[in-house]
Parts: C-alpha cells; sequence; structure tokens
C-alpha cells in the first residue's frame, strides 16, 4: 500500500500515526467517558504540524491537499474515531472560506486555523432540513450595513468548542436554494448562543450541539465572498471535497477495530486452538481485510482525484463515503462479533469503534443522499458511458415497449 503514497504522504501518514499511539490511544476510552474535548492532542497536532494540512501556504497552511487530509485523518480514527472527526471538521468548517472568501476574509481567518488556534465548525443543517439542505429556514436580513440573522441550526459537530462557524442562511427567501448565503459568525457575537449538547451513541469526546441565532447582528463583512446567493453551490461543494475526510474517518475505524480483531482471535483459545486457527474465524477476517483494503482504494481515489484539480468530483467523493462508511458499520460489528461477549462490554475497547462507526454512514449526507448523488452522476454521464454502443434497447431482441 505504501508504494502508492509519495514521501510526503508517508510523511504525514507517519507523523499522524505517531500523533495517535502517543496522545490519541492512551485517551480514548477516557474521552470516550469523559465526553471531553482533547485539548492536549489538539496540542501534540499542533507541535507534529499536522493542522491546517489542507489550508493552502499564503494562509498559513501547508497546500497538502485532501489526500494527506485523509491519511492523518485515518490514523487519528484508527485510535479514536471522535477525534479523528474532531480534527477533520476544521476542513469541512475552512473549504466554505477556500472556496468562496473574500481575500480579506481568507487572510483573517484561515491563519487561525491553519496554526490550529482557532476551531471552525460548520452550520447547514437545521431541525427540518437534514437530507434536504436546501430547504433551510435560518434567515438573514439585510440591515444597512449589516445582517440580522434568525433560525436555528443543528447536529453542529465541535459546536462546543469552535470560535469560527460558516453558517449557512436565506439572504432571499423567495429564491430558494439560490437565495442561501454563507456567513462566517465568531462565537461572541452577541444573538448567536451554542445550545443543547446531544448525547450521542459515538464520537462522544465531540461537542455536537444546537446553534441558537436571535436577532444576531454580524457586519455584512462577514457574508462570505461578500455576494448573496450562491451559498447553496458553496456547501455541495465544500460537502464535495469534505466528504472523503468522513470516508477516511470510517476507513480508520475499521482498520483499527480490525487490528484488534485479529490480535484478540490470535490470542484467544477456545476448543483447544486459537480462534483465529477456525476456519469460519479466518474467512471473516479475510472478509474483513478485503473490504478494507478496497475502501483504502477508492477513498485515496476520490482524493487525488480532488487534488488533481478535476471539476466533477462528486460521484467519487461520494462513492468513497458510501463505500467506507458502510465498510466501517460491516468490519467493526464483525469484529465486535468475533470478541464475543467481551465485545459488548466497554472494558473492551471494540464496541467503541461500532458505536463511532455509525455516524459516519449519516452525516455530510446520510448515504442514502450519496446514492442519490451517484444515480445522478450516472444519468449526467449517460452519453459518455454509453454513447460507444450502436444499439439501444429497441434492438433487443423481444423487446416491445407495448407489450
Ligand atoms: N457542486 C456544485 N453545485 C452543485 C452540487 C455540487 N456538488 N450539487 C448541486 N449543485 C447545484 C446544482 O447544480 C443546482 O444549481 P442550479 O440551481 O444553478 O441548477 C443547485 O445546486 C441545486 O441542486 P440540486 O437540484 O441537485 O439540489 P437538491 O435540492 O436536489 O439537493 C442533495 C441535492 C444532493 C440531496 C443535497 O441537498 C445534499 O447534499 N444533501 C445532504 C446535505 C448534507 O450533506 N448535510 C450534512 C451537513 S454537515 C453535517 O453532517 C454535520 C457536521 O457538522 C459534520
Amino acid at each position: 500500500m505504501h508504494e502508492m503514497l509519495t514521501k510526503e504522504n508517508i510523511d504525514y501518514m507517519e507523523r499522524a500515526r505517531e500523533v495517535a499511539e502517543k496522545y490519541v490511544r492512551p485517551r480514548a476510552a477516557e474521552l470516550d467517558q469523559t465526553r471531553e474535548y482533547g485539548w492536549d492532542i489538539l496540542e501534540a497536532l499542533k507541535s507534529y504540524e499536522l493542522t491546517g494540512a489542507w489550508i493552502p501556504k499564503e494562509y498559513g497552511g501547508h497546500d497538502a491537499g485532501v489526500l494527506n487530509l485523509c491519511l492523518i485523518v485515518e490514523q487519528l480514527s484508527r485510535a479514536c474515531g471522535g477525534v479523528g472527526v474532531a480534527f477533520a471538521v476544521n476542513a469541512l468548517g475552512s473549504f466554505p472560506i477556500i472556496l468562496g472568501g473574500t481575500e480579506e476574509q481568507k487572510q483573517k481567518y484561515l491563519p487561525p486555523i491553519a496554526k490550529g488556534e482557532s476551531l471552525i465548525a460548520f452550520g447547514l443543517s437545521e431541525k427540518a432540513s437534514g437530507s434536504d439542505a436546501g430547504s433551510l429556514r435560518t434567515t438573514a436580513t439585510a440591515d444597512g450595513d449589516d445582517y440580522v440573522l434568525n433560525g436555528h441550526k443543528k447536529w453542529n459537530t465541535n459546536g462546543g468548542v469552535a470560535s469560527v462557524f460558516t453558517i449557512f442562511a436565506l439572504t432571499q427567501p423567495d429564491k430558494g436554494i439560490r437565495g442561501i448565503s454563507p456567513f462566517i459568525v465568531e462565537k461572541d457575537t452577541s444573538g448567536f448562543t451554542v445550545g443543547k449538547r446531544e448525547d450521542t451513541l459515538g464520537i462522544r469526546t465531540v461537542s455536537v450541539n444546537e446553534l441558537d441565532f436571535e436577532d444576531c447582528r454580524v457586519p455584512a463583512s462577514q457574508l462570505l465572498g461578500g455576494k448573496e446567493g450562491g451559498g447553496f453551490k458553496n456547501a455541495m461543494m465544500t460537502l464535495d471535497r469534505a466528504r472523503p475526510g468522513v470516508a477516511a474517518q470510517a476507513l480508520g475505524l475499521a482498520q483499527g477495530a480490525f487490528e484488534w480483531a485479529l490480535r484478540y482471535t490470535s490470542e484467544r483459545r477456545q476448543f483447544g486452538q486459537t480462534v483465529m486457527s477456525h476456519q469460519a474465524v479466518q474467512f471473516m477476517l479475510a472478509d474483513m481485510a478485503t473490504q478494507i483494503e478496497a475502501a483504502r482504494q477508492l477513498v485515496y481515489a476520490s482524493a487525488r482525484l480532488i487534488d488533481s484539480g478535476a471539476k466533477n468530483i462528486n460521484k467519487m467523493a461520494a462513492m468513497g463515503k458510501v463505500f467506507a462508511t458502510d465498510t466501517a458499520m460491516k468490519v467493526t460489528t464483525d469484529a465486535v462479533q468475533l470478541f464475543g461477549g467481551y465485545g459488548y462490554c466497554n472494558d473492551y475497547p471494540i464496541e467503541k469503534y461500532m458505536r463511532d462507526a455509525k455516524i459516519t454512514q449519516i452525516y455530510e449526507g446520510t448515504n442514502q443522499v450519496q446514492r442519490l448523488v451517484i444515480g445522478r452522476a450516472l444519468t449526467r454521464e449517460l452519453k459518455e458511458l454509453t454513447g460507444h454502443l450502436d444499439v439501444t434497447v429497441e434492438h433487443f431482441p423481444d423487446y416491445d415497449p407495448d407489450a
């Protein structure tokens, strides 16, 4: 696998692996129980120069791209899926600025994120608009030199620790999706409150919050890109670039659970031999290893495509997310199975992987939405995919549309 990676890729991967083994793994169970954010882990990420890897150099980052971001997230998630997403969500929050911010906005907000001094979260979903992101209801009404935001956001990953938020709101409600605009909102803005923290099944170190806006006044300079409209496109383009990060989180979780399963089944003895030496178990391990490797190749390929600057990335990003996250759910569930009764108890490390994996099939677009994105792309590409075939269904033997 290493043969397919550049020296730079391996360097990012190894640095992240060291952080994961030294700082994340020893704290994973404790952070899961206390639901605290790993501030010490953030300090380690800073000292290993991993924060802001995806941010352009001119704004203090490394311009290392989505593949390196994925390699970092994968390694962190091998030890703790919560820490993996706590890191990745900074990319989700900052992509809207990288893609659509003015020079001033980029200069102001990106360098502190790159240094790990400021954490950023992404506010798109609402109580009544999850998969149907275009139906959001939060409004941003122009008033003199300001905008006044009113509404509520839901499932804001890192909401409780972020100091900056990219928020999508309706500036022209009569225009629907085309009336959505992105804003940058700072934590201490009057009228903005970080609300209820969700009691989540997994990724429990991460603070997932509601956000409330009540006559929250922000200067017009906080309108991303300085132009109304375009917010939905910005959100979609952001998600295309961020979904490989979730896929990498899933990949890391699957890999981490698999390593535990290998270790356990090679030591545990039943019927006079190691559990691993039973062929039924070997078949399970073989499937898990194969699925993980297939997911890895697809995730890396989707990241490489994005880094190449290609335009049509949404299908591959969605494919990587669907495949890696479904794999993570399957592999982590099988890993619990291989641990038997011990796997179901939280004094063993394995059930946490299964709990952490579940959300990867849900957030940043459910896997049903990913399949919708893939299906729509196939429809768009129909001619390209089938144009070389000189027959149509009418030429098929016995085909009769009126039958
Ligand atoms: N790139 C650029 N533009 C895009 C695009 C893309 N990937 N996808 C759509 N658009 C554009 C379309 O071209 C169209 O533009 P025009 O109006 O100019 O023609 C416009 O956006 C509307 O597109 P659709 O008609 O396809 O929109 P839709 O309403 O049918 O929705 C959807 C499509 C794919 C279902 C979308 O709503 C979606 O992705 N939903 C899931 C949202 C999501 O992932 N939410 C998670 C939020 S983050 C989170 O989970 C919490 C967290 O903190 C981690």
